[in-house]
C-alpha cells in the first residue's frame, strides 16, 4: 500500500463547474459567473463581509499587507513557525519581519512574546493558524488595540478553524487563505483574502488585478499586481464549498481517530490539541516526538516510507534560517520554543479520501514502529 501524505477530494461538482466555464468560454480573472459566486460563498462561510480572490496564499499575505499600507521599513510581527511564505511576504515589501515564538501545546503565536517585541516601528501582526489550530486572538487583538496595529491572520492552514464563536479569517482585520492542492478547500493552485473593511477589500480588489483606472483603465491608480484567480480555477472552489462541511468534518474524523489510536503514547508524543472554546480543524495530523524519541524523526520517518506512508517534516522556524540567520537578520535564541519542535516534529498523511483502511493501516504501522523503538 502506498498512503500519500495529501491528496485532493474532487467531486462531480467540482468536474460539471469546470465544464460549465470552459463551454461558457470563461477562462480567465476577469470574467465568469464562478468568481462572484466563490467570493460569496466563502465570506459567509467565514462570518467576514468581504472576501476577494487570488492566484495563491502567498500572494493573499503580499496583497492584504499592501492594502494594509504596510510598506518600507515597517517591522510586522509574524508567528514563526509558518511557511516561509508568511515572512516572504513581509519581505517583499521591503518591510523588517520581527519573529515572533510560538507557545505549547498550541504552536501558535505567544502574546507575551508579541508583547515583548512590539516596538514603535510595529505596523502589522501576523499570526499563523498552524495546521488547523487557532491561535489565541483575544490578548493578541487587544495588544494590537493599544498599539494601533493592524491583524493579519494566515489561515492557509486552517479554512473552518474556530476561536470563541468566530471562523478564523473574520477575527482579526484581514484573513488569508491558500488553496493549493493540499489545503482543506482546493482550487489547485489560488487563495483568497477576507475582510470586514471596505476600504481594505476594495484597496485588495483594485492592486489584485493591476490596478486600473476607473473612467481611463488604461490611466493606473498604483503600482498594481496581477493576482487573479481564474474563473476556471473559482469553479473548483464552488464545487468544493457544496461539500465545505464534509471536508472539514472529515479531517476531524480523522484527528480523532489518530489521537484514539496514540493516546497510549503520551510520554512520547505531543498530539493535536483542542482546547475548549475552539474548534482545530486538523489540515495535517502534526505530532511532536518526545523524551527518547526527540531525535528519532528521520529513522521514523524512513520506517514509515518502508511501509509506503509518506510523511512530512514540520516547518523550520524563521529565526533557525541559515539564509536570514547569514544575513544578520535574525538569530536562532530569538524564539527557544519554536526551536524545541524545531526538528521532532512531522506530519501523518491527512486527507479527506484517506479510506478507513488506510487509516488503520496508518496507525498500525506507525505504532509498530514506536514499539520497537521505546
Ligand atoms: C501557513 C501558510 N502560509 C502561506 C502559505 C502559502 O500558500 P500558497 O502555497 O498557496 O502560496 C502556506 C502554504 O502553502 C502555508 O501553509
Amino acid at each position: 500500500m502506498i498512503i500519500p501524505v495529501s491528496r485532493p477530494h474532487i467531486g462531480a461538482a467540482e468536474i460539471t463547474f469546470v465544464n460549465e466555464a470552459l463551454q461558457a468560454g470563461a477562462i480567465s480573472g476577469l470574467y465568469g459567473t464562478f468568481l462572484d459566486r466563490f467570493e460569496t460563498e466563502f465570506a459567509e462561510f467565514c462570518g467576514s463581509k468581504y472576501a476577494v480572490t487570488v492566484s495563491n496564499g502567498t500572494t493573499a499575505l503580499h496583497l492584504a499587507l499592501a492594502a494594509a499600507g504596510v510598506g518600507k521599513d515597517d517591522e510586522v510581527l509574524v508567528a514563526t513557525t509558518t511557511n516561509m511564505a508568511s515572512f516572504f511576504a513581509v519581505l517583499y515589501l521591503g518591510a523588517k519581519p520581527v519573529p515572533v515564538d510560538i507557545s505549547r501545546p498550541t504552536l501558535t503565536m505567544d502574546p507575551e512574546d508579541l508583547a515583548r517585541k512590539i516596538s514603535p516601528r510595529s505596523r502589522a501582526i501576523m499570526v499563523v493558524h498552524l495546521f488547523g489550530q487557532p491561535t489565541d486572538m483575544d490578548p493578541i487583538n487587544e495588544l494590537a488595540r493599544q498599539h494601533n496595529l493592524v491583524v493579519i491572520e494566515d489561515c492557509a492552514e486552517a479554512h473552518g478553524a474556530v476561536y470563541k464563536g468566530r471562523t478564523v479569517g473574520s477575527i482579526g482585520h484581514i484573513g488569508c487563505f491558500s488553496f493549493f492542492a493540499n489545503k482543506i478547500v482546493t482550487t489547485g493552485e489560488g487563495g483568497m483574502l477576507t475582510t470586514d473593511d471596505p476600504v481594505i477589500a476594495e484597496k485588495a480588489r483594485s492592486l489584485k488585478a493591476l490596478a486600473f483606472g476607473k473612467r481611463n483603465k488604461f490611466m493606473h491608480t498604483d503600482i498594481g499586481f496581477n493576482y487573479r484567480m481564474t474563473n476556471v480555477q473559482a469553479a473548483i472552489g464552488c464545487g468544493q464549498m457544496s461539500v465545505i462541511d464534509w471536508l472539514v468534518e472529515r479531517r476531524r474524523e480523522i484527528g480523532r481517530y489518530y489521537s484514539s489510536r496514540l493516546s497510549a503514547y503520551s510520554d512520547y508524543l505531543d498530539l493535536p490539541v483542542e482546547l475548549p472554546g475552539t474548534k482545530n480543524v486538523i489540515w495535517m495530523y502534526h505530532l511532536v516526538l518526545k523524551g527518547i524519541l526527540d531525535d528519532k524523526r528521520s529513522a521514523i520517518m524512513a520506517a514509515l516510507q518502508e511501509r509506503g506512508i509518506e510523511t512530512r517534516e514540520g516547518f523550520i522556524p524563521y529565526n533557525l534560517q541559515d539564509i536570514f540567520v547569514e544575513r544578520g537578520w535574525t538569530a536562532p535564541e530569538e524564539c527557544p520554543v519554536a526551536n524545541q519542535v524545531a526538528f521532532s516534529s512531522f506530519y501523518l498523511p491527512t486527507s479527506p479520501v484517506m479510506t478507513d483502511e488506510e487509516l488503520e493501516y496508518v496507525a498500525t504501522n506507525f505504532i509498530s514502529i514506536l514499539d520497537a523503538m521505546i
